[in-house]
């Protein structure tokens, strides 16, 4: 993990932009994979903030993690024409037998599941997204297989 020098080196070149949380929230998460628990306070000190409000940001954009990735990433569409074809609960049994929530990574560090809002494949939902390769019509069962495949 980075140390907080590191953190405040990365983030520093950045203070005179405008509105410069989300630019150093982007950059550290470039940097490290992840923004770690220790860029909180280094944020706060630069930018003259409360611990709480750099936290409440990093965790209301859901494009920052605080963990860093699993080696493969799972996205499941959520959108209206995949749930209208079964998404939703396929979703649910694969993050269940999987044992990890939207946005969670499995104990062993595989894999990182993500929601997305529409893969263009809406004719063939449900639709989901593995390391970048683009699955219609998956079920449970499909997307554990290309799981373990992948492993
Ligand atoms: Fe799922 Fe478009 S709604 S791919």
């Amino acid at each position: 993990a980075p140390t907080a020098d590191e953190i405040r080196d990365v983030v520093t070149p950045l203070t005179a932009l405008e509105g410069p949380l989300l630019p150093m929230l982007h950059a550290i998460q470039a940097e490290w994979g992840h923004v770690p628990q220790a860029a909180v306070p280094v944020l706060a000190d630069v930018l003259n903030l409360g611990r709480a409000e750099v936290y409440g940001v990093i965790s209301f954009y859901h494009d920052f993690r605080d963990h860093p990735a699993g080696r493969h990433i799972l996205k499941i569409c959520r959108a209206e024409a995949c749930q209208s074809m079964g998404g939703a609960a396929m979703a649910a049994g694969v993050l269940d037998r999987l044992g990890v929530d939207w946005h969670g990574t499995t104990a062993d560090g595989a894999v990182t599941v993500e929601p997305v809002y529409c893969l263009g494949l809406c004719a063939c939902g449900p639709a989901a997204m593995l390391d970048g390769q683009l699955m219609g019509r998956v079920d449970g069962d499909r997307l554990v297989a290309a799981l373990e495949a992948a492993r």
